[in-house]
């Protein structure tokens, strides 16, 4: 059993937790995550380990509320227990010295996937610059955090309320032109920020290393449905990465893949709405 320590609301159905794994805080780097199940008749799902301490054992996870076993995350209080977590699982982002600027841009909760990198690439002793992409700025997440990190930090909204107006495709675009002398770019958030930078980056040959979020069930390779095509292989995320070079994911199968249990999806967060019960027990 693993107590949560800490949680905190960050924007609409985003929250922030803070869970006792000793064992998971002690050997976790960036770019890894963990598996959890809440309770005995739970899911497993994968989280991204945002930040740890190895003395204190505990590891910091940011989450979206957008189903069922998201949803009934939140509704868990400091003090409560997630039954299982797994981790650290896949491997950890190849992080060296490289010759220009790392960029990582953030979207939802890739902004948090994204900070450890980030941190690490400034560890390493890189110029470092955070792009981060909102719909509107109450859903803005991690941005103090990222500036404590990075040499420089931009803001995307949506609807313009804060930063520039638009994507974060943009403000890319923006730094290539004032002559930012980008070295690698590594995009984390949602598939289709994900193929847009991929795809922005591949005529200019800029090095882009994504970070994929396929649906995953047992998380160490076992059982296949994390699978994508790269380079024209079959690659396992969970084991294989979760890191790949963005120019060669076949992004249209990825995000296919990533609907496959939509039906299901559907019909356990009915289930669990109607009856305050998860699919085979009560929460
Ligand atoms: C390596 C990795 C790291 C991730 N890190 C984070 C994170 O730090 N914060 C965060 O909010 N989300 C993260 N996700 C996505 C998160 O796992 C899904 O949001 C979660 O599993 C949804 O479960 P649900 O039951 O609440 O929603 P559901 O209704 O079951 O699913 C909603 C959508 O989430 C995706 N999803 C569902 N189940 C899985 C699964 N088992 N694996 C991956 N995606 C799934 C699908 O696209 C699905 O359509 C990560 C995913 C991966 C693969
Ligand atoms: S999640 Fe099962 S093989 Fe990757």
């Amino acid at each position: 059993m693993h107590t949560i320590l800490l949680k905190k609301i960050l924007a609409e159905r985003t929250w922030h937790m803070r869970v006792a794994t000793p064992l998971v805080a002690r050997k976790c780097r960036a770019g890894q995550f963990i598996m959890l199940r809440i309770h005995a008749c739970g899911e497993r799902i994968p989280l991204t380990i945002a930040d740890w301490d190895r003395d204190a054992g505990f590891i910091d996870i940011y989450f979206q509320e957008i189903g069922a076993t998201t949803e009934l995350l939140a509704t868990l209080q400091e003090g409560n227990a997630i039954l299982d977590v797994v981790g650290p699982l896949g491997n950890p982002s190849h992080v060296e010295r490289i010759d220009g600027t790392f960029v990582m841009v953030g979207g939802g909760f890739g902004i948090a996937a994204g900070y450890p990198v980030a941190r690490a690439f400034k560890e390493a002793g890189n110029r470092v610059i955070a792009v981060l992409g909102a719909k509107t700025k109450k859903l803005l997440i991690c941005e103090e955090m990222l500036k404590a990190v990075c040499d420089e930090v931009y803001v995307a909204t949506n609807d313009g309320s804060y930063g520039r107006k638009g994507l974060v495709s943009d403000v890319l675009q923006g730094l290539l032109d004032e002559g930012e002398d980008i070295g690698l770019v590594f995009p984390v958030g949602p598939p289709i920020m994900m193929k847009i930078i991929s795809q922005m980056t591949l005529p200019l040959k800029i090095k882009t290393i994504v970070s994929l979020n396929s649906v995953m069930v047992d998380g160490t390779g076992m059982c296949g449905s994390c699978r994508v095509t790269v380079a024209g292989k079959t690659r396992f995320v969970c084991s294989e990465g979760i890191d790949f070079d963005g120019h060669e994911v076949d992004w249209d199968e990825m995000m296919s893949r990533q609907k496959m249990y939509c039906r299901q999806e559907a019909e356990a967060l009915t289930h669990q709405s109607e009856s305050g019960s998860c699919w085979g027990g009560s929460r």
